[in-house]
């Protein structure tokens, strides 16, 4: 079976590993993760990186950051991992979608502007597969009606936007380097893993205060063990950075090859009419996280079935996301009841996406190539 992921790990991960047991330092504190917080800060454009355990607790942190009331809302796109909707109905917050774009699968940033309201604090952007959502509409508007965006780059780390900003000349800008507050996950199927983990980043110092505190069960710094708000044990440990800091060192072959899989995978199936591939707009350079496929319904099948097929024959793939809104956990709240999101239910539908692991061989790509071939001819 060829897997839907495999991390590639390489030697200097063995030695930054044996240096934290050699030195004992193993838990929350040593010199990697603050150079992991650091070097990944600098890299996406920003000022301040904090480390936590996942990308989910990342994004609970950053909306915690907000001080968000129970009514308040948070624009998001619908297809997306429910990780995003999580820390906003925790707070008695209200998630309010939007669907995605056809081509990109990232939100589509023309229906943001009709969804704000006098409730709306603020606006989450979701990178979807390796492809930046298109920002600057995000980034106007935010500016515009004064919202905070937290923009979730768990998907696209290395990936770039092209922005205008305010008739300036267009600027390449990384992902993860444009809302108020950004969030990545480090999970194994990441471009850049600690195995779990996550971080925050921002340029803001009073979310970034505010973030490391509410990652540390909110110690006060001048009275260890009193408490004037809530926190939570967030901390990511020394040996996960040790993991992030050794891939972030060698982050330009880890991009090449990602781009390389992207462009073979495309070279070979872009002939199948059935298909829908992944794009890469102008204003985009995408890292194909994950190959997406959309299968059109003229082929009498979905995504499961097609899925199947493909399992039979050695090829391991995995379903695009189901919306929000299809989410029963949120429907018994009373929330997304009667919403329709057209894009977003025919990509949970219709998507999956293909074997995109860094420890993909060009062999493995083939042979996934020829049963996708095989199973639609
Ligand atoms: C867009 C997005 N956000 C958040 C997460 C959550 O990250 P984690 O699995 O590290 O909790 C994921 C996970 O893959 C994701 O794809």
């Amino acid at each position: 079976m060829i897997p839907v992921n495999e991390p590639l790990l390489g030697e200097r991960e063995t030695e930054y590993i044996a240096e934290c047991l050699q030195t004992g330092w193993i838990s929350s504190a040593g010199r990697f993760i603050e150079e992991f917080e650091q070097k990944w800060a600098e890299y996406c454009g920003m000022q301040y990186g904090i480390a936590v355990c996942n990308g989910t607790t990342a994004l609970q942190v950053a909306v915690g950051c907000l001080d968000l009331q129970p009514g308040d809302e948070v624009i998001m796109p619908s297809f997306t991992i429910i990780s995003c909707a999580l820390p906003v109905v925790e707070r008695g917050a209200i998630p309010v979608l939007v669907d995605c774009d056809p081509l990109t699968w990232c939100m589509d940033v023309s229906q943001i502007e009709a969804k704000i309201t006098a409730r709306t604090r603020a606006i989450m952007p979701v990178h979807i597969y390796g492809h930046p959502v298109d920002m600057d509409p995000v980034l106007d508007l935010a500016k515009r009606y004064n919202l905070v965006v937290i923009e979730d780059a768990a998907e696209v780390h290395g990936a770039e936007y092209l922005r205008h900003a305010n008739g300036a000349a267009p600027v390449w800008q990384r992902c993860g380097g444009m809302g108020h507050i950004s969030t990545f996950s480090f999970y194994a199927n990441k471009l850049i893993t600690t195995g779990e983990g996550g971080m925050l980043l921002t340029s803001d110092p009073v979310y970034a205060e505010k973030a490391r505190s509410l990652r540390n069960l909110c110690f006060r710094p001048e009275r260890r063990f009193y408490h004037t708000e809530l926190g939570y044990n967030y901390r990511m440990t020394n040996m996960q950075a040790a993991l992030g800091l050794a891939q972030l060192e060698r982050f330009d072959q880890i991009l090449a090859k990602k781009r390389w899989m992207g462009a073979a995978y495309t070279e070979r199936l872009k002939d199948i009419s059935c298909l829908q591939l992944p794009v890469e707009k102008e204003w985009a350079r995408q890292v194909y996280w994950m190959y997406g496929l959309v299968l059109a319904e003229n082929t009498g099948m979905d995504a499961v079935s097609f899925a199947k097929k493909l399992e039979a024959r050695g090829v391991q793939t995995r379903p695009f996301f189901l919306g929000m809104h299809e989410q029963p956990v949120f429907w018994e709240r009373g929330l997304f009841k009667d919403e329709h999101y057209p894009v977003a239910e025919r990509m949970a539908r219709q998507g999956l996406y293909l074997p995109s692991g860094l420890a993909l061989t060009e062999a493995q790509l083939e042979q996934v190539c020829e049963v996708v071939k095989g199973v639609l001819s």
